[in-house]
């Protein structure tokens, strides 16, 4: 139930805005708990196949083996020709971004976008953002639920708008959404349970953060419950 205030009307919206109709190949970005109930979100609303992108093995697993997904570790493929590949050169339906505006890279790329941050030319890093818009098809959709909060660099607006794409985002309509959440949960639809690896004490509250914010043993999502251990 807590996961419906959170990661679950994210993921849901971030698939809702790809206006799927069935059959499309949807790639996920982030394998946290959001992408994980986007990537559910896109099969519930009709995805043929859906690849899900990170670099934390225990994260991909988790999604392969709960929904059964594609995965691909951006630490050692290159994301761009791997979807091209799995998509027979034409690029993912739609693309949703569920990483936000501390999105880390490998490469040249990674330490340009984190030295225009630490020095506060721009304030946030956008390489997920970049690859969704490269990656998708010709009229296809980019959905982005990560958080950004200002400035980016290096936007391709141009293969945005030479691919007609449409680009969508925002912070999550949980109102709108949590209803009809609720009654899939108790259908046994989508059941974001799972996301809880680590039920903590209030007291352990600031450790919580921290295994978190590492993404320490596995972890998806904290839960502080004044009940727990
Ligand atoms: N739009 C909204 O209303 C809303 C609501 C809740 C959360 N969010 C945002 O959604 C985003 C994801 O949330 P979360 O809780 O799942 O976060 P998280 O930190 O648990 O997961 C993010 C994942 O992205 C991965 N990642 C980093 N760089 C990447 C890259 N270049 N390519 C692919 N994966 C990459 C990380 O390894 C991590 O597993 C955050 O920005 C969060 O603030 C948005």
């Amino acid at each position: 139930m807590v996961f419906a205030s959170d990661a679950m009307p994210t993921g849901w919206m971030g698939a809702d805005f790809c206006g799927l109709k069935g059959g499309e190949v949807v790639a996920v970005w982030g394998a946290g708990g959001v992408g994980q109930m986007a990537a559910r979100s896109a099969q519930i609303l009709g995805a043929e196949r859906v690849i899900v992108i990170d670099r934390l093995p225990d994260r991909l697993s988790a999604a392969a083996r709960r929904w059964g997904v594609e995965t691909i570790n951006y630490a050692e493929t290159d994301v761009l020709e791997a979807l091209r590949e799995l998509t027979a050169g034409r690029g993912p339906d739609a693309c949703i971004e569920a990483v936000g505006m501390e999105s880390h890279d490998v490469g040249p790329i990674h330490a340009y976008d984190k030295g225009k941050q630490a020095t506060r030319v721009t304030t946030d890093r956008p390489t997920s953002v970049r690859q969704a818009i490269m990656a998708c098809r010709k009229g296809g959709t980019v959905s982005i639920i990560g958080v950004y909060v200002g400035l980016v660099d290096k936007f391709p607006l141009g293969a945005a708008m030479n691919k007609a794409l449409v680009l969508r985002m925002g912070q999550m309509h949980a109102q709108r959404y949590i209803p009809m959440l609720l009654d899939r949960i108790a259908v046994g639809e989508i059941d974001p349970g799972y996301l809880a690896t680590h039920p903590m004490s209030l007291e352990q509250g600031a450790r919580g953060y921290e295994i978190f914010e590492k993404k320490e043993d596995g972890c998806l999502r904290t839960v502080l419950h004044p009940q727990a251990a």
